[in-house]
């Protein structure tokens, strides 16, 4: 029996989705294809709060990670680190060559509005990177309070990292000002990894068309990746088996009511954190948590490594601390097709596992 998945990604795919991707493909150029993807992308728009494009890309997460800092900037980049995935936004902007400013809070703690607009009163940035979930920290940013903050910078525009949280928190791409939000469908999505999704605003747009090719490269232009989407087309083949997974995902999604799979991730995170704050403590500033996957002090000073590995032993997958905090902390994803019994199950195991350690 395989282990079931409470890390944060890949995350644990329900039997319906994984007959969804093993659907024999069909031809990318054809009619059945454009109406499969019109399908997907219209759903997709929905359940993110947009009228502004939506696009697919056949790649993980950091593919538009990357993408998105070379399509989006010429001028200055303000990147606001607070764990190992905003560190990396970071590194991917310094790698591009492009200018930037990085600004940090201790890991744990949240980026604030008046951070960013502090920041921004102060330089002249064309360009905010942000997380809205922090996989490493288990902190989830006020992304609608940064997106009122940058209302008053109209030249700026706001791109955020959404990979842990889209799916399990709302993330209201228009309201909030979003003009870029990004994820990889192996977390709240559900879906096996290898594919991600986009919003891109119009204004996004506009600013791609203007920066040269040599920067944004072939593969993840914006324009190029726009154009073939209003044919309900992608530049490349793309993997067609993601498309169909993510076809039946919103179709349950749907019947589930986007608002209900929210309240259900709100639910699970609420049991994880009792049952952690009653045993160990929470990693993330109070107010901060994340509802799609709880991060864990080792207050009871017990051993981690033979933690993960005994509940390996009993069928269930949990993560260690990522990046700085490795060894030092533990993670328990809570998102995606989980529901509050398979919550309540691993927080037995593991009561179980931790009085015997
Ligand atoms: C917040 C965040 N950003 C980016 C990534 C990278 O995503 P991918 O592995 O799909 O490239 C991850 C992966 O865990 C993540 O959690």
């Amino acid at each position: 029996m395989k282990p079931k998945l409470f890390i944060p990604g890949p995350t644990h795919v329900d039997e319906e989705i994984l007959r969804a991707i093993s659907q024999y493909p069909i031809g990318h150029r054809t009619n059945d294809y454009r109406e499969l993807q019109s399908k997907v992308v219209s759903g997709i728009k929905e359940v993110l709060f947009t009228e502004q494009s939506v696009l697919l890309s056949t790649s993980s997460a950091t593919g538009l990670m990357e993408a998105g800092v070379r399509n989006l900037s010429k001028k200055k980049v303000a990147n606001f680190v607070c764990g190992a995935f905003s560190e990396r936004q970071a590194d991917l902007t310094r790698i591009a060559g492009l200018d930037q400013d990085v600004f940090h809070v201790d890991w744990g703690q949240p980026t604030l509005p008046d951070q960013v607009d502090s920041a921004l009163s102060r330089g002249d940035y064309d360009l905010v990177t942000v997380v809205f979930n922090e996989t490493s920290t288990g902190v989830m940013n006020p992304i609608a309070e940064i997106g009122e903050v940058l209302k008053n910078y109209p030249d700026t525009l706001l791109m955020v990292d959404a990979v842990s949280g889209m799916m399990g928190a709302p993330l209201k791409v228009d309201e909030w000002g979003i003009d870029m939000s990004l994820a990889s469908v192996q977390k709240a999505w559900a879906l096996p990894p290898g594919f991600a999704v986009m919003s891109l605003s119009d204004r996004a747009l506009e600013r791609s068309k203007s920066i040269l090719e040599s920067q944004k490269g072939y593969y993840f232009d914006f324009v190029r990746m726009h154009k073939a989407g209003e044919k309900s087309q992608t530049t490349v083949t793309p993997s067609i088996p993601h498309i169909y997974g993510l076809s039946v995902q919103l179709d349950r999604i749907k019947a589930e009511g986007i608002e209900n799979r929210f309240a259900r991730h709100r639910e699970m995170a609420n049991r994880v954190r009792q049952w952690g704050k009653e045993r160990f403590g929470l990693y993330a500033h109070a107010g901060y948590e994340s509802d799609t996957l709880t991060c864990f002090t080792n207050d009871m000073g017990i051993d981690l490594i033979a933690l993960a590995e005994e509940m390996k032993k009993r069928n269930y997958l949990i993560s260690g601390g990522y990046g700085d905090l490795k060894g030092k902390t533990f993670r328990i994803a809570h998102m995606g097709d989980l529901q509050i019994e398979d919550i309540d199950d691993v927080l037995n195991v593991l009561d179980e596992v931790i009085s015997g350690l």
